[in-house]
């Protein structure tokens, strides 16, 4: 099984969570891609749900598949929100944001009753961080913020190189939300809450790509099978 069948896998059986009548938050990513397919077939059946998007990639999707979509304004409470992750740990901590939409998917996780990761399971890791951590910043001040955020990381603990996101053109990545992007290449986050609280607390700084608290349950698919984390 390739890597792909395995998100494949874990999207279908998070389709097994979604009931008539449901409010959805929908992901971001090749993992949720994949649900949101599955979605478009079911709502193609007959089944009644309305759905709000993480991003404008996952919004097209959505509508090309005609699934009923709303907005946080409309819709401010969701019942299920099902979307990918960069890494996960065993107390169902993430990085997100390897696809530069974890702003409107902590607003959308953060607004939904349950929030179910699905990922292939080597996304599962003892320590957060290998995976480069993903910070939203504003243009305005990119270098005194970038040196805050600096600021910041050593002061919990954990060290690496901030690298400013760049399109595959080599132009400067801009998010949704008109942001850029840092990724702090850091190996290993000795404190996550820590870090989360004092990325927070840097003027310029729009988000963080550390979800604590936030996911419910994982479905991680791999070679053995689906293994389940507080899903
Ligand atoms: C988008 O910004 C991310 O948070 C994705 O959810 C995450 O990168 C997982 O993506 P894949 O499912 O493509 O690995």
């Amino acid at each position: 099984m390739t890597a792909d069948d395995l998100k494949k896998l874990a999207a279908a059986r998070a389709l097994e969570l979604v009931r008539p009548g449901m409010r959805l938050g929908l992901g971001t990513g090749s993992t949720a891609k994949h649900f949101v397919d599955l979605l478009g077939q079911r709502v193609a059946a007959g089944l009644d749900v309305i759905c709000v998007a993480t991003s404008e990639a996952t919004q097209a999707q959505a509508l090309a598949l005609a699934i009923p979509m709303s907005t946080l304004d409309e819709t401010p409470e969701l019942d299920l929100t099902v979307d990918g992750a960069d890494e996960i740990d065993s107390a169902l901590r993430l990085i997100k944001g390897g696809g530069a939409a974890h702003l409107r998917e902590k607003i959308v996780a953060a607004a939904s009753a349950r929030m179910i990761v699905i990922a292939d399971d080597s996304k599962l890791v003892e320590r957060l961080g290998r995976f480069p951590l993903p910070i939203e910043v504003v243009p305005f001040g990119l270098e005194a913020t970038r040196r805050a955020v600096a600021a910041a990381i050593a002061g919990c603990g954990s060290a690496g190189e901030l690298v400013l996101r760049k399109r595959p053109d080599g132009a400067r990545l801009v998010t949704d939300n008109g942001n850029y992007i840092l990724d702090a290449h850091l190996g290993a986050i000795a404190q996550p809450e820590a870090l989360a609280l004092a990325l927070g607390q840097v003027p310029g700084v729009v988000e963080h790509g550390l979800f604590i608290g936030l996911a419910s349950g994982a479905i991680l698919a791999g070679a053995d099978g689906l293994r389940l984390l507080g899903a």
